[in-house]
């Protein structure tokens, strides 16, 4: 199975591809974290790639690109895979589909979770993250069972960077210009499930598992 998130920042795309990674036991390939990752351990593509994330942009086709067709070009994404915050432009999108289409493949569902602007804001004052292993919670929606301590892994939780409400406030300016349109791409390939994601996580899921069965 080949899924491809799409939704807003905040709406719960590595809160929902966590948990159908797990169902479909195929990996969770989050370009945000993959990024994350390489700043933590400071090398030239995670320098690079801060400058954009900090401003709420995003980081630039010719970098994202390449690094995301080589990941699924490892072995363990060979019965499938759910991107999460990747496509997030039309080149983007035609770049999968291409290299997919390669393979005598494609993307089997792109799954739309929606969530107003306004609900946003408060999710990612209070989302708390994993920096091992991408687990996400939020203080009062989906806090761990231990406070600030990661359930699956034990790691202390820590606040992403570009949590801050005037960088949450771009991002979303940045999703509305560049990524939006792509609902309307995966509509046009047959392939788009549209669930609401003001529902709990738990509920959100369902709806998806349903739909992609
Ligand atoms: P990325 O890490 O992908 O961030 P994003 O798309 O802004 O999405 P988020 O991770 O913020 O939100 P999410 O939808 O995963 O929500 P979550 O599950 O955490 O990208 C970061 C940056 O990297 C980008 O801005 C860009 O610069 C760069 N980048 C990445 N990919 C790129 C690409 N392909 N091209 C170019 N640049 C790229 O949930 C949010 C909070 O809400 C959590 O606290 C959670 O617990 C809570 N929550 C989740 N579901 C619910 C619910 N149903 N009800 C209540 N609370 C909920
Ligand atoms: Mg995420």
């Amino acid at each position: 199975m080949k899924i491809v998130m799409l939704g807003a920042p905040g709406a719960g795309k590595g809160t929902q591809a966590v948990n159908i990674a797990k169902e479909y036991n195929i990996p969770h390939i989050s370009t945000g974290d993959i990024f994350r990752a390489n700043i933590k351990n400071q090398t030239e593509l995670g320098m690079k790639a801060k400058e954009y994330m900090d401003k709420g942009a995003l980081v630039p086709d010719e970098i994202t690109i390449g690094m995301l067709l080589s990941r699924i070009a490892d072995k363990d994404c060979d019965n499938g895979f759910v991107l999460d915050g990747f496509p997030r432009t039309i080149p983007q999108a035609e770049s999968l589909k291409k290299a997919l289409k390669e393979q005598g493949a494609k993307i089997d569902c792109a799954v739309d979770i929606e969530v107003p602007d306004e609900d946003i804001i408060n999710r990612m004052s209070g989302r708390r993250s994993c920096p091992n292993c991408g687990g996400t919670y939020h203080v009062t929606f989906n806090p761990p069972k231990q406070e600030g301590i990661c359930d699956a892994c034990g790691t202390e939780l820590v606040q992403r960077a570009d949590d801050k409400p005037e960088t949450v406030l771009q991002r979303l300016k940045t999703y509305h210009e560049q990524t939006q349109p792509l609902i309307e791409f995966y509509e046009n390939e047959g392939v788009l499930v549209t669930v609401d994601g003001t529902k709990k996580p738990s509920e959100v899921l369902e709806d998806i598992l349903g739909a992609l069965k």
